[in-house]
């Protein structure tokens, strides 16, 4: 479904990514992982049209990414959880939902109803504004709102960053529950030991480079990489 390969970008004269593969297959949840300043959210910037990466290839579906816009891209199908969630402040929950529900009509599974379902704290909030959110419930009206555009692939950048631990696992249980519905993901998380539970397959980025690739299990059976490559 999404294959990334030999990717390099820069900011400027700086460059983050030297050489990173990648690739989804459809139902997949790939976890891709490494210390702060990594890669990890250039990797996803490229991947969204947002950074032109200077050298590689972005392939979803087949079709070529490179150059597109990233309005393009999120209607092809694919969709972000953005790091510091980005909900709209000024608009109530459910207008945010709104704001990018996709309009192709029929068969799409996401509607404010299944979001509800999903996320019964953001029905009864469904009239506060995005700004009178706590933490947790920004950050189930982001997935909510990425949800809504109906991807086949949906991307979570740092999802349960500073959140309370059980506010955190609800997170997780929702993100299970994509998965057992058949949602492709890539998943960026702090938590490893979260994270490894609920992928199937993880990349590992050094310094803008992939270091290692490979399942959960083998990665689980390895703990000196994850202490190499996160810390503890
Ligand atoms: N907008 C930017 N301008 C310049 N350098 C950046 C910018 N964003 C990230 N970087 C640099 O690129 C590298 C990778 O960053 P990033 O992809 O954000 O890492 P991660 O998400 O893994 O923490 C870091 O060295 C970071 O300082
Ligand atoms: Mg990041």
């Amino acid at each position: 479904m999404l294959s990334i390969q030999n990717l390099a970008a820069k900011y400027g004269p700086s460059q983050a990514l030297f050489d990173v593969s990648l690739d989804v297959s459809q139902g997949e949840v790939i976890g891709l992982i490494g210390r702060n300043g990594m890669g990890r959210t250039t990797v996803i910037k490229c991947l969204f049209g947002l950074l032109q990466p200077c050298a590689g290839s972005i392939h979803f579906d087949g079709a070529d990414l490179a150059g597109l816009q990233p309005y393009r891209i999120g209607r092809m199908g694919v969709s972000l959880v953005p790091e510091g969630r980005q909900i709209f402040p000024t608009l109530t929950v459910e207008e945010n939902l709104l704001a990018t529900a996709s309009k192709s009509g029929g068969s799409n599974p996401w509607s404010l109803h299944t979001i509800y379902q999903l996320f019964p704290r953001l029905q009864e909030r469904r009239s506060n504004m995005g700004n009178q959110l706590s933490g947790g419930e920004q950050q189930m009206l982001a997935i909510g709102r990425a949800l809504m555009t109906n991807p086949r692939l949906l991307v979570l950048d740092e999802a349960t960053e500073g959140l309370a631990p059980v506010v955190r696992a609800e997170i997780w249980k929702v993100l299970q529950r994509l998965k057992e519905q058949g949602l492709s993901m890539i998943v960026v998380d702090k938590n490893t030991k979260a994270l490894l539970r609920l992928s199937d397959r993880n990349v590992i980025l050094d310094k803008g480079v992939t270091v290692w690739r490979g399942t959960s299990p083998e990665l689980s059976a390895q703990p000196e990489l994850i202490t190499r490559y996160v810390g503890v």
